[in-house]
């Protein structure tokens, strides 16, 4: 029987309430790869004729993690950006994503400039799902028509991130929604 999203959301309560550190987060990005290979699943949330944009589909009202179908038109290059306190897991349904994994090079110390190098490069083709720790720095680059399902710790929106200027190394503070 496919992997279908209800099950995936009991099972990432249930993973995330034995252990919301790591290794429950492991399993919740094992399974997102599982659910993306539902194919009824990607076209129901992320097929071609779904509109563009972010669309919430869940949060969890105890554990406040969120699943978001990301539904892009354009292609887009990202700034090197965190998700704050929280953690996020890619996971792409069509297409792909580039992602870059940053180390700083700096001690961290100074809130308005860090300095950047990068660490991993890899692709995520569909199907496949990676996974940012609290406070972890990467930056994303995807094609035309790129989609993919992301789960985060809790809504982004709510806390505080940062992106980083790389010609500058400045750090700025992120609004809601300007980067994923
Ligand atoms: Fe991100």
């Amino acid at each position: 029987m496919a992997y279908e999203l209800n099950q995936f959301i009991a099972d990432c309560r249930a993973f995330l309430k034995a252990d919301p550190g790591p290794k429950g987060r492991e399993k919740v990005r094992a399974h997102l790869e599982q659910l993306l290979n539902n194919k009824d699943f990607v076209e129901k949330y992320c097929g071609d004729d779904i509109e563009r944009g972010l669309n919430v589909l869940y949060e969890d009202p105890e554990l406040k993690f969120q699943i978001l179908a990301h539904i892009n038109d354009k292609a887009r290059v990202s700034p090197p950006h965190d998700h704050g306190e929280s953690w996020a897991i890619y996971g792409q349904a069509k297409l792909w994503t580039d992602m870059t994994e940053w180390k700083r090079d700096d001690d961290g110390k100074d809130p308005k400039h860090a300095k950047l190098s990068p660490e991993k490069k890899y692709r995520l083709m569909p199907g496949q799902a990676g996974i940012y720790q609290d406070g972890a720095i990467h930056s994303i680059d995807y094609p035309d028509k790129s989609r993919f399902v992301r789960v985060t710790g809790t809504n982004l929106d709510n806390i505080t991130r940062i992106r980083v200027d790389l010609k500058t190394g400045e750090v700025h503070q992120m609004t809601p929604q300007q980067a994923t």
